[in-house]
């Protein structure tokens, strides 16, 4: 397994602010952070990880498409939500951020295949180093007991590279890099178990969900590993549970109380930062509820009908991508976790099939009834602020505010670096996140990552069994999920 957080030292520990799965690399910052000789070790410690994994057999280095994919289609999604349930608006700020975001990537289009150069590079040249054989490329299919994968190639900057498609029983591992709704590792893990793939699509979503990871380590006893939270947006919690959530807080100088972070963005998409009185006034925009908080009318809710070509984001954004579903109907990113409930729940199947009863003729091809993930979407974090570290860096000497970045792969740390402003820290604070954040990174030194590795040992083995024990397939994350949401409404009332 393949996780990226994010940390802050905290009274001789740490808390995990963020955690990623594999569309957190962070590979393509070795360098940045250890220079070249120190970026050329780390890349080798993950790639002799790959040639052990897969026994000697090829290794599949697959960077999906570009990142920006998964949250150009949520932003589609989340604007009809917005629109359809505007008692939700407060907890969807990052539907603007995204808007932004996409604008401006628009102008910066690259096809998806390259993403991440330095990444790649760093890969390929451990892999001469080490003999092992790395095949890179971007998704692909299966045909006649073997895979041919999309820009296939040995050579990282090689695209036009030609191969001839790769014998299944010659290969011992897919790392898939990107979103976690690629088809290829699904496919993997359905058929062909003698290959391993890093991460499985389930793995990688509950960690896009920022809720579910710290659930499971959660149900294994340990909390303190994260900070205080509580879950609000969909009726979650009422004024006086905020209010007593508050009151908990120490309020440190100059600092941020309070950070509001939806439970699935990234980039920092929808994060804002409150002080206490920032927060007394918009109290009761946090606990804005849904008329009835009842799971089956919020399902009922959630069910619209998407028309893909409409340009709802934001001027000069029109064109989503969009997957087939072997129906032959459009849909849309999240559309898998709800595949199981539309298929199973006769409720929601008689819902839609009326819903769908009402899309003309036309249209029928780019329109579809969806039931959306509206958990996700709807509902966020109101988290205690942790400070950053103010720390000295050794490239200049000065003191900048930072957080921890590091990345472990099959249960070891690979990279640890300082993610520092590139202003030196002047006693005030700069947000992460935004149009005005600029920050560089520096490895952290050793002392620290055996600190962090001690740290994550717990919170990784405790993921893992919690995830296990539940979760098989997606519809166990979903059901997990819906027992969650249940128990939080319940609560709240
Ligand atoms: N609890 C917190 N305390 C302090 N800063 C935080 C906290 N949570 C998030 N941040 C800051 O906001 C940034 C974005 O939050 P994060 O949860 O990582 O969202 P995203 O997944 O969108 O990147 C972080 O990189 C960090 O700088
Ligand atoms: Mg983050």
């Amino acid at each position: 397994m393949y996780y990226a957080f994010d940390v802050i030292p905290y009274n001789e520990s740490f808390k995990i602010i963020d955690v990623a799965g594999t569309a957190g690399s962070g590979i393509g910052k070795l360098r940045d952070a250890y220079g070249r000789s120190g970026a050329k070790i780390r890349a080798k410690k993950l790639v002799s990880k790959f040639g052990d994994l897969s026994r000697g057999k090829t290794v599949i280095f697959a960077h999906e498409h570009p990142r920006v994919y998964l949250p150009h289609g949520r932003a589609v999604e989340a604007e009809d939500l917005f629109r359809q349930n505007s008692g939700w608006k407060p907890v969807l700020h990052w539907r603007m951020d995204a808007a932004d975001f996409l604008r401006r990537k628009k102008k910066s289009r690259s096809d998806g295949y390259n993403q991440n150069r330095e990444e790649g590079r760093l890969v390929e040249s451990a892999a001469k180093d080490l003999g092992v054989d790395v095949v890179f490329g971007s998704g692909g299919n299966f045909y006649k007991g073997a895979l041919s994968i999309n820009y296939q190639r040995k050579n990282f900057d090689n695209i036009s590279e030609s191969r001839k498609p790769i014998r299944i029983s010659k290969v011992g591992l897919y790392v898939h890099l990107g979103n976690p709704r690629g088809t290829i590792p699904q496919i993997i893990v359905n058929n062909f178990s003698d290959i391993r793939v890093v991460n499985t699509p389930n793995i990688d979503r509950s960690m896009e969900c920022k809720w579910y990871f710290r659930s499971f380590v959660e149900s294994q006893g340990i909390a303190d590993a994260f900070p205080r939270y509580i879950p609000v947006g969909m009726g979650f919690a009422n004024y006086d549970v905020a209010r007593d959530f508050l009151s908990s807080l120490q309020e440190s100088d100059g600092w941020p109380l309070v950070v509001l972070k939806p439970v699935i963005t990234w980039g920092g998409w929808g994060i804002r930062m409150f002080s206490r009185d920032d927060m007394d006034r918009s109290l009761r925009k946090f606990c804005v509820k849904s008329l009835d908080p009842n799971l089956e009318d919020l399902v009922e809710n959630c069910v619209v009908n998407t028309g893909w070509s409409e340009n709802v984001v934001a001027e000069g954004i029109t064109d989503c991508f969009n997957e087939m579903s072997p129906e032959g109907i459009y849909f849309s990113p999240g559309w898998d976790v709800w595949k199981h409930l539309e298929e199973e729940n006769d409720e929601v199947r008689r819902m839609l099939s009326a819903r769908k009863k009402q899309i003309p003729k036309s249209k029928i091809r780019d329109m579809t009834p969806r039931v959306f993930p509206f958990f996700e979407y709807a509902s966020a974090f109101l988290e205690e602020f942790i400070p950053p570290q103010i720390v000295k860096s050794r490239k200049t000497g000065k003191e900048h505010a930072g957080y921890i970045r590091v990345c472990v792969f099959d249960r070891e740390v690979i990279l640890a670096m300082w993610r520092f402003q590139i202003n030196h820290f002047s006693g005030e604070y700069q947000s992460f996140v935004g149009k005005n954040c600029r920050t560089f990174f520096e490895g952290c030194d050793e002392e620290t990552e055996r600190k962090l590795q001690e740290f994550l040992n717990p919170v990784i083995d405790a993921f893992e069994k919690g995830f296990f024990e539940r979760v098989n397939s997606i519809n166990d994350l979903f059901h997990y999920r819906n027992q969650h949401i249940r128990k939080l409404l319940s609560l709240a009332k």
